[in-house]
């Protein structure tokens, strides 16, 4: 299969999976708040997901709207708030990682557990919801073929180092397999 050097394209194709991962810990999150069993390398499988997600997405993503924001300046405004929220997005992450630690010693503390889990999904559903409104305006239009194409090459170098062997369709794997565990 011809993978599509449009980079906007490509950042979309991660938003519907962003947008699994987002129903995955809902649905992690309702059944902790109902005192069910979750298992803590389960957990630990989202976590490595969501880290995976920032080094990969996240700074794929930095770099084009880093492009996007040379071209016109229109996207000034709309990209600052866009990277104060993936700045957000990983002060929510260390929190969720402290309330983990401190769940898998204790089983009884939950409730910030679970608020960041929420905090977390809901944060990337709104995220991608306002980044697919940006990726609409018709400046996109002022990146050249040529951008996409360097664009592109660069998530592939980042994927590479970030994931490895681990690689996406793994990384797809475990969230389907935490879906189809957790959902109900
Ligand atoms: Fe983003
Ligand atoms: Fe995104």
């Amino acid at each position: 299969m011809v993978e599509s050097a449009d980079s906007l394209a490509y950042l979309r194709k991660e938003h519907e999976i962003i947008q699994m991962v987002s129903g995955m810990m809902k649905a992690v999150s309702v059944r902790l708040a109902a005192g069910d069993a979750v298992s803590p390398s389960d957990l630990d499988k989202m976590m490595t997901v969501l880290e995976n997600m920032d080094k990969c997405h996240r700074v794929e993503e930095d770099q084009v709207l880093f492009q996007l924001k040379v071209r016109s300046h229109n996207f000034d405004g709309p990209i600052r708030s866009l990277l104060a929220e993936h700045d957000s997005a990983r002060q929510i992450f260390k929190n969720l990682k402290t309330e983990l630690d401190k769940w898998k010693a204790d089983k009884k503390s939950t409730q910030l557990l679970i608020k960041y889990i929420q905090d977390y999904a809901a944060s990337l559903g709104e995220h991608v919801r306002k980044e697919e409104e940006v990726f609409k305006s018709k400046d996109v239009g002022l990146l050249t073929e040529e951008d996409h194409r360097n664009i592109v090459d660069r998530f592939k170098k980042v994927e590479a180092n970030v994931l490895g062997t681990q690689t996406k369709g793994k990384m797809i794997s475990t969230i389907i397999e935490l879906q189809n565990r957790y959902s109900k």
